[in-house]
């Protein structure tokens, strides 16, 4: 399912490089990033999308991951980028995306703000009226790119913090004033180029997808029938999941890109939308299975349970201790070895949630292995933080058995940075 390989050492091998022999020369905790990976997945996505229908673009959506090596690799493919915050929006400059192919997709957004990404030239996709208006007295109407980004009443999403769409999601303008607020735009002197719509993260059903898309464009039929707007392109935004767990199955790609072009092209007929582009924005699926996180077992504890100790935590891989998120695991050093016992794999933050899983079937596990904590790619190192002053970890690159360091491992000085100690309390 997880597609792992063996080396002749027995070692786990990731884009052919031995993940034990990585950990010794870069230490540990280590996010090790496969770049076949990340092009395969794309490539995989385009091909699947642009063979029913030529205008269409994915738009990475970079939170998932905003390494600038991950970012490249995107650009070289061809391509575009979802931004949410002026910091990825510059980060995509600074990796090579030129304006054009960014869409920057704020919430709750201040003014200063909405100037940045007037000043990138992005375009700039709206979550509300309210944002509307103030980018019209910020800027001249005529020279900005924007879109709407609707709440289609549909959501869906691996758990409830990551389902964007419905009655409970602070995100997008009602569907039922879409229609008022693009004649507003249009009124405050502004022509909006596209809609958008982002249900939610995870989804392995194609069911609530497909329910999105048909209800987005028929958003766009009326907004287009009612306020006169002509549509340069039509964002479905992200959610492809991906399977975290062995019997989850991947999402049928070619399937699925044939129901939701074939959807789309009806809907485009029924209301005479023309040809606009068609955008995807995932980030799970381009980045998700295309990191593994290796950490060291430390401390072996017979407690009221069995734990492994390990020297990552949530400080480092969030998403269990957020989400409880299931994240597959092997050992490194051993990865065929059959199971033989549950255990706890347990971090080294101070906190009783920071647990990478619970009562997990693995095979004995010692002090000094190497556990791969599998599908760490997307919101992982992004979701990462210095709790607990532990320095952030390092990410390495990984392309036909070459390892290259593209992200240092922090040192307490980065820990201690910006900080101000006023010189009275020197005293
Ligand atoms: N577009 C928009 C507007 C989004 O808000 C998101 C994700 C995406 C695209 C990409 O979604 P994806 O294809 O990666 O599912 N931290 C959570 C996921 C939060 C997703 C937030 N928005 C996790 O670790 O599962």
């Amino acid at each position: 399912q997880f597609d792992l390989k063996t080396n002749e050492k027995g070692n786990l091998s990731i884009g052919g490089a031995d993940a034990v022999e990585l950990t010794e020369k870069y230490d540990t905790p280590l996010y090790v990033i496969d770049e076949m990976k990340i092009r395969d997945n794309y490539n995989r996505l385009y091909n699947a999308f642009s063979s029913q229908y030529e205008d269409f673009k994915i738009f990475y959506a970079c939170k998932a991951n905003t390494n600038l090596a991950v970012m490249r690799i995107l650009e070289q493919e061809g391509s575009c980028i979802d931004a949410v915050s002026p910091g990825e929006v510059y980060t995509s400059l600074l990796a090579g995306f030129e304006p054009e192919r960014i869409l920057y997709t704020g919430n709750n957004v201040t003014d200063e703000e909405l100037k940045f990404a007037v000043s990138s030239g992005v375009t700039i996709n709206l979550d509300s009226i309210s944002a509307l208006k103030r980018l019209s007295k910020l800027t001249d109407p005529e020279k900005v790119r924007i879109s709407f980004r609707v709440n289609p009443m549909v959501g869906a999403g691996h758990h409830e913090h990551c389902i964007t769409g419905g009655e409970l999601s602070k995100f997008g303008v009602m569907e039922k004033e879409a229609a008022d607020v693009y004649s507003l735009a249009q009124d405050l002197g502004f022509t909006p180029v596209g809609i958008h719509t982002h249900i939610g993260s995870g989804i392995l059903d194609p069911e609530p997808f497909m329910l999105a898309v048909e209800t987005l464009m028929d958003i766009t039929g009326k907004v287009h029938e009612e306020a006169g707007v002509k549509f340069e392109f039509i964002d479905f935004g992200g959610g492809l999941g991906i399977p975290y767990e062995p019997h989850e199955n991947k999402l049928d790609i070619d399937h699925f890109s044939k129901e939701i072009v074939g959807l789309f092209k009806n809907k485009l007929n029924e209301y005479n939308l023309g040809k606009p582009t068609m955008y995807l924005e995932p980030g799970r699926y381009i980045v998700g299975n295309a990191s593994t996180l290796l950490t060291k077992v430390n401390t072996i504890k017979q407690s009221y349970r069995k734990f492994a100790g390990v020297d990552a935590g949530f400080n480092t891989l969030l998403r269990p201790s957020m989400y409880g998120s299931y994240h597959h695991i092997v050992v490194a050093n051993k990865p065929e070895a059959e199971a033989t016992q549950n255990i706890d794999i347990a971090g080294n933050v101070c906190e009783s949630g920071d647990l990478f899983a619970r009562d997990r079937p693995l095979p004995e596990v010692e002090e000094g292995d190497i556990l791969a904590i599998l599908n760490a790619g997307a919101y992982g190192f992004s979701m990462s933080s210095q709790y607990n002053s532990r320095p952030k970890t390092a990410e390495v690159l990984v392309t036909d058995g070459e390892s290259e360091v593209i992200r240092e491992r922090e040192t307490f000085a980065d820990v201690l940075t910006k900080q101000n100690v006023p010189v009275r309390l020197l005293k």
